[in-house]
């Protein structure tokens, strides 16, 4: 429910020229309320006039704007009020001296890649690269002019305004991302990165963006799709050191695999561990399809903290790799387990088993799509996944489980009652002709009996209302759940 005051603001920011005209004899107190209904509700006139005249240090979409899910408000803001606040920063650091940090990190992130009325974490780093060069711009001609009129000789750059974002960068964005991070050591508005998520650059490239990025500020590096291999990763890595509060490394799709490696490659894997290794305060490790089979100690081993959130998807992962971690401290600290695409059902199901124990206390979110977990597995791990009390994420799609083993799961959720979310996987009783065992392929291709699935799904809702948890999500959709990011635990 919006308060009186928010009403309000709905109100006095729908006449944008008179609240425009207006804002000047109004109580500075009222202006987050005004932002946040100029910015929900696409007022841009209102929005720009709000954040050139700001008189606060600090505005931050995180404190000022409503969480996507509350009540009242439209799903998501419009791509022309995050458009309108990157603009004002133009005219912001000539006209007031107020404003020094706009944070726009931690906000839209989430599910807004595809929807067109919002503006994507792509676009807006690009918006706010092309906003740093023009201010830069504008300030160098102001200063030939002044030089020209004779007046001070250097006029200085009055007051920067440091702006916080998180930036998305790939090779279309790469060159004028570069450039505004070096234009922001000197200019009026300086970049300041959170998280760089960084798409099939090439290790040179990232290396030189690393260079350029405040070492302080940094608290994600994700590289995905580049490709790297053991050598890149070994350029990569040691220039993260500098990144003092750098808590989440990714680096999914690295072209990893230690399997038999050469003398030379065996060197590379050392330096890397090592590198890792500098990271002080790493607390999130995600090395998605990087074939790690048995060297999984080798890696955690030489960290220097346990670790809270693990990501090994499709790693090829052997029962040593978990029963070293089952003892390893970071077992009990995990609050994010992925252990997807991992073969959990043969001699790993023991040591996944102990992990989970181990883990109970800590663990949040766990996540073994694709495990050729069955029934007969699922069962036996009951027991240690009831003990996990304070589970807020399942992800079981893609295993071969069938109705009857679902249902035994969801009996056991009382055990959960911290429970949100369940992705389970189509029951394998409602397939035509899956072949036995069935493989990860003929789960995610086989043709499924549409008319078995819908009274399977009926039988498992009546199993919900009657034990009485509708407040847990029980789907089969396995895209748009990204509010389990670890940050957000
Ligand atoms: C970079 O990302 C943008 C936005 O998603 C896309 O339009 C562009 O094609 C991408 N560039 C490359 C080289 O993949």
């Amino acid at each position: 429910m919006k308060s009186l005051l928010a009403l309000c603001a709905v109100q006095v920011t729908r006449y944008e020229t008179l609240a425009c005209r207006a804002l000047a004899s109004l109580p500075r107190e009222l202006y987050p309320a005004l932002f946040r209904a100029a910015f929900m509700n696409g007022r841009t006139l209102v929005l720009q006039a709000l954040v050139q005249t700001w008189p606060f240090p600090c505005l931050s979409f995180r404190q000022l704007l409503p969480q996507p899910q509350q009540m009242g408000w439209p799903e998501k803001p419009r791509k022309e009020s995050v458009q309108a606040v990157i603009l004002a920063l133009l005219a912001a650091p000539r006209r007031k001296p107020h404003l020094r940090v706009l944070d726009m990190t931690g906000f839209l992130d989430a599910s807004c890649g595809q929807d067109p009325t919002t503006m994507s974490m792509w676009a807006r780093s690009v918006a706010v690269a092309r906003t740093c060069l023009s201010a830069q711009t504008q300030a160098r001609a102001a200063q030939r002019l002044a030089k020209r009129r004779k007046l001070e000789p250097q006029v200085p750059v009055a007051s920067p305004v440091e702006v916080h974002t998180d930036l998305l960068v790939n090779r279309t964005s790469y060159s004028v991302l570069k450039e505004a991070l070096l234009t922001s050591t000197c200019g009026p508005l300086r970049l300041r990165c959170r998280d760089l998520w960084a798409e099939e650059l090439s290790g040179p490239s990232t290396v030189a963006l690393l260079e350029l990025l405040d070492p302080v500020c940094l608290r994600q590096i994700d590289l995905r799709f580049n490709n790297l291999g053991l050598s890149g990763l070994c350029m990569v890595v040691p220039h993260m050191a500098k990144f003092t509060h750098l808590l989440s490394l990714k680096l999914q799709y690295s072209n990893v695999d230690v399997r038999r490696l050469t003398t030379e490659a065996e060197g590379s894997f050392q330096h890397f561990v090592s590198a890792v290794g500098q990271l002080k305060c790493l607390k999130e490790l995600n090395m998605g399809s990087s074939r790690l089979s048995g060297r999984l100690h080798q890696l955690l081993s030489g960290l220097q903290g346990p670790l809270e959130s693990l990501e090994l998807p499709f790693c090829a992962l052997l029962s040593g790799d978990l029963s070293y971690l089952a003892q390893s401290p970071h077992a009990t600290h995990l609050k994010k387990l992925d252990l997807s695409g991992n073969k959990l059902s043969g001699d790993l199901l023991g040591p996944f088993q102990k992990l989970l124990r181990e883990a109970s206390a800590s663990l949040l979110c766990l996540d073994v799509t694709e495990c050729q977990l069955m029934d007969v597995h699922l069962v036996s791990t009951l027991p240690t996944l009831c003990s996990c009390t304070h589970l807020r994420y399942i992800g079981l799609y893609g295993n071969p489980i069938s109705s009857a083993g679902l249902k035994t799961l969801l009996q056991h959720l009382q055990a959960l009652p911290e429970l949100q979310l369940v992705v389970h996987p189509v029951p394998v009783d409602c397939y035509k002709d899956l072949p036995w065992p069935p493989s990860s392929a003929s789960l995610l291709e086989g043709t499924v009996d549409e008319e078995k699935l819908a009274s399977v799904q009926a039988e498992l809702q009546q199993l919900i209302d009657t034990i009485q948890r509708r407040d847990v999500l029980w789907t089969m959709d396995i895209y748009g759940h990204n509010s389990f990011d670890y940050f957000s635990l």
